[in-house]
């Protein structure tokens, strides 16, 4: 029998297949692991929910709780034949990696028209820094402290998806990341727990078009995933998918604060990570995701687990077959297995075993066909499918305008001695452009570009030229080396570009799949062949600026010693050509700062700024280091500290000033204001940020921590004041007790440019 779903043909269908059908038992309030609580908290959507479930066998159940990938060629669908006969029987409740409209309608047409019940498909995707048009990685975007831009990307990365069919996307990571090595550092937002909240809070925002619930309605947004829960970013020794151990302190002190705050934004997914954390792999770990996730923060939308997430408990070590690994995870609280087929091939005969209840599996189903229903997929299986609604949505002038300024408010200039940069038009310099990625555009999206293509992205050698067009600079390009390789003759070529110019401009950096998922390295340099060009251009004695591409911090100290000046500009996108030729000619003057800092050599990492004191901590004003907490052979401090970069104008932050000293534990707060001036001769943004530090406590406390930020535009010679508002409840954290909340003590404050700047220092206390 075909069945189009529409509102009345829908309630048609339940009433006939309420009288035909052979539902399992399916009650309405039921408790599996307590009582179902639903997302919209609407009464109506859960009787439809409710109506659905009534109809469904436990076999059904199961198929909702089950995703898998589809394999997608450019010109339509080719479905594995492996997931086929699933969806033929209507025991799929997502697919993801479905790309075109017409695979999706295909394969939806299949999910409402030919099952028996009709129910539709979510499709779900990796939509993580864009889906056509791709915006920096978003390690870069959250450099840019501006979170309304991230807010912004993330809706027109929604736009783009949903035009194609697409209504779920697995972003954002919000994994904190200390360790350059971990190539997924590239897709998070950095070393800090509160930026980090705040960028998983715009990101989620972005994605779900609004805190407001019937935003999900619209044909224009995503449901979002928050991800990888928990602590995916503490792999031991930056390997992925390696072990995370680690105290419950630093776990909610750190790690879940960003998880949190994308619930609090109304995310509506949870992705759980592949990693254990002290023993238990977070996809079997109940006390995580039910505990902690639902009962305590009370999260009321779904979990899917990570790709064969949940088959890996085998390998883990924590169940002895696939059978008893869906059942960990059902019962943990994972309610949708993605790709690895263990729910539906086993969780039948585990809830005819008693092994799993019913109404755990209900539970799971309610949460999944909730989101169905707030998608309006229900209503209209078809709504987010339009060929010209996709044409229309995609790679728009005003997408391209906001890319080209995304790229350029991400690049952080962390070197310009002399003011070599900006090269201004006006200049009439000859510029010597080098490097492998000076004419390149397949590495600019990054990895995790979605559905970007990769020959369209603007390569940096075609930015300048167009920068420079009609005006009195010249360029030479020659490429000097690949991103691994070089020959003599290259470097030769190279060197003679550089003597014939007065400035050289070197892009340099990794291959884009250098970083991302299981992209670890242990060397964290510019490949040989890339220093060698460097070596050799340095020794023309002219002045280079290097332009890094990368997905991680890297280890640039030779390159802070050698190169006038160093532009960290990531893997910036589509608009990276563009929006780098205005940072270098200077039409933006660049406002990034870093949000992880970078280690002097690899041997310092993890290294984090907000880190804690030891007893016996270096004086950074005295030389001596016997058995204090450091190096005999580097310096404890970073290359580049968190929350730096350099301006083309400079800025002084003096008369900062607090309204009391004293501070309740409880209700209270202080206001902290400052004088910001630019002292320079350009107009410029600066990011004026607030840490504290906590001196005595139940439990050691970071040596600072950062409790807000303002990014502040200022004419040049401007001054403005900066005003900070520090509650109590903003310094809780988890002590002794591990309960949050505020305790009394000696504190300090710095309104600061950076968090290795101490210039501007408060006494304070709570009592
Ligand atoms: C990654 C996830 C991603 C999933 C689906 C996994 O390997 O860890 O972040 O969402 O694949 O592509």
């Amino acid at each position: 029998m075909k069945r189009y779903i529409t509102s009345i043909t829908y309630i048609l269908a339940v009433i006939l297949l309420a009288a035909c059908g052979t539902p399992s038992s399916g009650t309405t309030g039921a408790t599996g692991s307590g009582k179902w609580q639903s997302f919209s908290g609407d009464k109506r959507i859960e009787q439809r929910v409710d109506s659905v479930l009534k109809l469904m066998t436990l076999e059904e159940k199961i198929g909702q709780m089950t995703q898998f990938s589809a394999n997608w060629s450019i010109t339509g669908p080719v479905m594995s034949d492996d997931f086929q006969p699933y969806l033929e029987k209507g025991l799929i409740g997502s697919i993801f990696n479905a790309t075109s409209v017409e695979g999706i309608r295909k394969m939806q047409q299949i999910a409402v028209e030919e099952t028996r019940l009709g129910i539709p498909i979510l499709f779900g995707q990796d939509v993580i820094h864009g889906y056509k048009t791709i915006f920096p990685i978003p390690l870069a975007e959250a450099c840019s402290w501006d979170l309304e831009m991230m807010q912004r990307t993330a809706e027109i990365a929604a736009i783009e998806a949903a035009s194609d069919g697409i209504n779920w996307t697995f972003a954002p990571m919000v994994d904190i990341g200390r360790d350059a090595r971990w190539g997924r550092v590239m897709e998070g937002a950095g070393e800090d727990p509160y930026l980090g909240s705040k960028v998983a809070e715009a990101r989620v925002t972005g994605f779900q078009g609004g805190k407001d619930i019937s935003s999900l309605g619209e044909s224009t947004t995503l449901l979002a995933t928050g991800k990888h829960l928990a602590a995916y970013g503490a792999a031991e020794s930056g390997r992925d998918y390696n072990p995370a151990e680690l105290s419950e302190h630093t776990l909610r002190n750190v790690y879940l604060p960003p998880y949190q705050a994308a619930l609090e934004a109304g995310v509506t997914t949870f992705m759980a990570s592949f990693n254990e954390i002290n023993g238990v792999p977070a996809t079997a770990d109940r006390w995580l995701l039910t505990e902690v996730l639902r009962n305590e923060w009370g999260f009321k939308g779904f979990v899917v687990s990570d790709y064969t997430g949940v088959n890996e408990l085998v390998p883990h070590g924590v169940a002895k077959d696939e059978k008893q690994a869906a059942e960990l995870a059902v019962n943990a609280g994972v309610d949708m297995d993605m790709t690895g087929a263990t729910y539906i091939k086993y969780l039948t005969e585990s809830v005819k075993e008693g092994k799993v209840s019913e109404k755990t599996i209900n539970n799971a189903v309610r949460s999944i066909l909730e989101m169905k229903f707030l998608l309006g997929l229900f209503d209209d299986p078809y709504r987010y499918l339009n060929e010209e609604r996709a044409k229309q949505n995609t790679m728009t002038p005003e997408f391209m305008e906001t890319a080209r300024k995304a790229v350029a408010s991400s690049v952080v200039l962390l070197k310009n001695d002399n003011q070599v940069l900006p090269i201004t038009k006006e200049s009439g310099k000859t510029i010597a452009l080098v490097g492998p990625l000076m004419n390149d555009s397949i590495n600019l999206n990054g990895e995790w570009a979605g559905l970007g293509d990769r020959n369209k992205s603007i390569p940096i050698l075609k930015g300048l030229t167009e920068k420079y067009e009609g005006t009195t600079i010249k360029l030479i390009y020659t490429e000097g080396a690949s991103i691994t390789e070089t020959t003599p003759a290259k470097i030769a070529e190279a060197v003679a570009a550089a003597r014939r110019a007065d400035v050289v401009i070197a892009a340099m950096g990794e291959d884009f799949n250098w970083s991302g998922e299981a992209a670890v390295r242990t060397d964290i340099r510019l490949p040989e062949a890339q220093r060698e060009l460097l070596r050799s251009l340095k020794e023309t004695g002219k002045p280079v600026v290097l332009v890094t591409l990368s997905g991680r911090p890297l280890d640039l100290s030779w390159e802070d010693e050698n190169m006038e000046a160093i532009l960290q500009s990531w893997f910036p996108g589509t608009q990276g050509g563009h929006g780098i030729a205005d940072v270098i000619a200077g039409d933006y003057n660049p406002s990034g700062r870093l949000v992880m800092s970078f280690p002097r050599n690899v041997g310092q990492v993890p290294i984090y700024y907000n880190q804690k004191n030891t007893g016996r901590p270096v004086d950074l004003d005295d030389e001596s280091i016997d058995y204090k907490s450091s190096y005999l052979d580097t310096s404890i401090t970073p290359l580049y500290p968190f929350g730096y970069g350099l301006s083309y104008t400079t800025f002084v932050i003096n008369n900062a000033k607090i309204d009391k000293k004293a501070l309740k534990t409880k209700d209270d707060k202080i206001t902290v204001t400052a004088n910001v001036q630019n002292t320079g001769s350009a107009d410029g943004e600066i990011v004026v940020q607030l840490y504290t530090r906590q001196l005595v406590a139940s439990v050691t406390r970071p040596v600072k921590e950062l409790k807000g930020f303002q990014k502040m535009a200022l004419k040049a010679g401007e001054s403005k004041q900066v005003t900070f508002e520090v509650t109590s409840h903003d310094l809780a954290f988890y002590g002794i007790d591990m309960q949050k909340k505020t305790e009394p003590g000696n504190m300090k404050l710095w309104v600061a440019q950076h968090a290795a700047d101490n210039s501007n220092e408060i006494d304070f206390w709570i009592e």
